[in-house]
C-alpha cells in the first residue's frame, strides 16, 4: 500500500504541474508597484503564459511601469475597476482565465487614515466581486495577495514573530480592510470550494514603488533637496523584503502551494528601525543626519512587524535571496537613474496629498 502511494506521488506532482502549463492569468492591480514587478518577472520566466492586467489606474497605478512588455503578444492591459462585476465576468470568460492573482488594492496606511472610503470599496467590495466572478467562471486558482499588517502590532522588545496561526488584530483602516478581504477569500474556499491560496507579506521595497512609502519617499526627497520626515521617535520596525523575493514566493505558491492554505512571506534583516533604514539611505547617498526631520506620529502606528516564514520555506523551498543592504543600494541607484519616472508622479495630486499629510509642499 505504502509502496504504491510512493510510486504514484511523482505522477500526481506531474499532473499538478501540467495543470498550470500555458496558463492564462488575470492579474489585478498590475500597474502598481508589486503587480508591475510581478508581471515583468512572470513574462520573463514563463514566456508562454498569457497575462491580462486589470487596473483602474488610480493615483498609484502607472502604465509606464510596463512599457517593456506593452508590445508582447502575451500581455494585455485592460483599464477597469475590480468592483465592476460585469467587466470581470466578461474578462474571465472571453480570455479563458485559469488563474487570478489579486494585487489590486488601496495600499497606503496614511491615506486610509485620511479617508477610509476607497479602502472599504476596493479592498473589500472589490475582492468580493472578484470572488463571485471566479466562482461563476470555475477559475482554477485564486491567489490573494495580502499583508502582515492584518496581524496588528508586536511590542518593540518582543521576540515573537507572526505566523500562519497568529490571530488577526488589524489596527488601521487599511489593515482592517485587507483583513476583511482575507476572511472573505477563506470563506469562499470553505463554503464554496473555490480553489484559493493566500499570502501575507511584509513591507516590500524596490523599483516602481510609489514615492509616498518610506523608502522611495526618503530617496526621492533627498534627490529633490528635501528632508526625510520620520514619524514619532522613528523606532518602528518593519520586516523589509525586496520586491523580487515577493514575486518568487507568489510564483512558488501558484505552482506548488496547497489549495486553501495561507503562506507568510518576510525578509531576513535583524530588527531594523525606520530611523536606521533612513540612516542607511543617507549613507549610500553621501548625506548626514541633518536630512532627517522628526514629524508628528501616525495615529495608531503599529510598533513592529516580524514574520516567521518557515512554513513556505519548509513546504515550498522559498527564502529571500536578496540581502537588505545590497537591495537597498540597488533601489537607491534605480531612483537616482529613473528620475523621469518619479518626477512625473510627484506633481498634482501627489503634492495635494503631501500637503495634507505633512502640512507642507
Ligand atoms: P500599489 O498601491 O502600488 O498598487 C495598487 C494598484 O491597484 C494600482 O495600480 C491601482 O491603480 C490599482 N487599483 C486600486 N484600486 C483599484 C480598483 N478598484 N480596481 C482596479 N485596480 C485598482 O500597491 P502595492 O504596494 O503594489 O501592493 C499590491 C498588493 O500587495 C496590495 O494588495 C497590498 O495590500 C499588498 N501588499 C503590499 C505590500 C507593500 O509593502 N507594498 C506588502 C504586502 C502586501
Ligand atoms: P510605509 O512605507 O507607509 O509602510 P507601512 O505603514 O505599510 O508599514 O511606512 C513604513 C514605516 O515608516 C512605518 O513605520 C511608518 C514610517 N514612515 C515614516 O516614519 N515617515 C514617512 O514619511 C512615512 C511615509 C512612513
Amino acid at each position: 500500500m505504502h509502496k504504491r502511494l510512493i510510486y504514484l506521488f511523482p505522477i500526481l506532482i506531474h499532473k499538478e504541474e501540467q495543470k498550470f502549463k500555458n496558463m492564462n492569468l488575470l492579474v489585478t492591480g498590475g500597474a502598481g508597484f508589486i503587480g508591475s514587478n510581478f508581471i515583468l518577472y512572470w513574462l520573463k520566466r514563463y514566456p508562454e503564459d498569457k497575462i491580462v492586467n486589470l487596473d483602474k489606474l488610480t493615483y498609484a497605478g502607472n502604465i509606464e511601469n510596463l512599457k517593456d512588455v506593452e508590445d508582447n503578444k502575451n500581455y494585455k492591459f485592460v483599464k477597469g475597476d475590480i468592483c465592476d462585476g460585469e467587466l470581470i465576468d466578461d474578462l474571465m470568460k472571453n480570455e479563458n482565465i485559469d488563474v487570478v492573482v489579486h494585487f489590486a488594492a488601496e495600499s497606503h496606511v496614511d491615506r486610509s487614515i485620511l479617508d477610509p472610503a476607497p479602502f472599504i470599496k476596493t479592498n473589500i467590495i472589490g475582492t468580493y466581486t472578484l470572488l463571485e466572478a471566479a466562482l461563476k467562471n470555475k477559475i482554477k486558482r485564486f491567489h490573494h495577495v495580502s499583508t502582515d499588517e492584518v496581524f496588528g502590532s508586536l511590542a518593540l522588545n518582543s521576540k515573537e514573530k507572526f505566523n500562519e496561526n497568529t490571530p488577526y488584530a488589524p489596527r488601521s483602516p487599511y489593515s482592517a480592510s485587507k483583513a476583511s478581504a482575507d476572511h472573505l477569500v477563506r470563506a469562499y474556499y470553505y463554503t464554496y470550494n473555490l480553489p484559493v491560496t493566500i499570502s501575507n507579506c511584509s513591507n516590500n521595497f524596490g523599483p516602481y514603488q510609489f514615492p509616498e512609502k518610506l523608502i522611495p519617499l526618503a530617496i526621492t526627497n533627498i534627490l529633490e533637496g528635501k528632508k526625510v520626515p520620520i514619524y514619532g521617535d522613528g523606532l518602528y520596525v518593519r520586516d523589509w523584503l525586496f520586491v523580487e523575493d515577493h514575486c518568487t514566493a507568489i510564483d512558488l505558491i501558484i505552482h506548488k502551494g496547497k489549495i486553501g492554505e495561507t503562506y507568510l512571506i518576510g525578509g531576513m534583516t535583524e530588527d531594523i528601525s525606520n530611523i536606521n533604514v533612513v540612516r542607511k539611505i543617507l549613507k549610500i547617498m553621501g548625506k548626514g543626519e541633518e536630512w532627517i526631520e522628526f514629524v508628528k506620529d501616525r495615529p495608531g502606528h503599529d510598533r513592529k512587524y516580524r514574520i516567521d516564514w518557515s512554513k513556505i520555506n519548509k513546504e515550498l523551498g522559498w527564502y529571500p535571496k536578496h540581502d537588505f543592504d545590497s537591495a537597498l543600494k540597488f533601489t537607491v541607484d534605480w531612483y537616482t537613474k529613473n528620475q523621469d519616472w518619479w518626477k512625473k508622479i510627484k506633481t498634482g495630486e501627489y503634492l495635494d496629498y503631501y500637503k495634507r499629510q505633512y502640512g507642507k509642499k
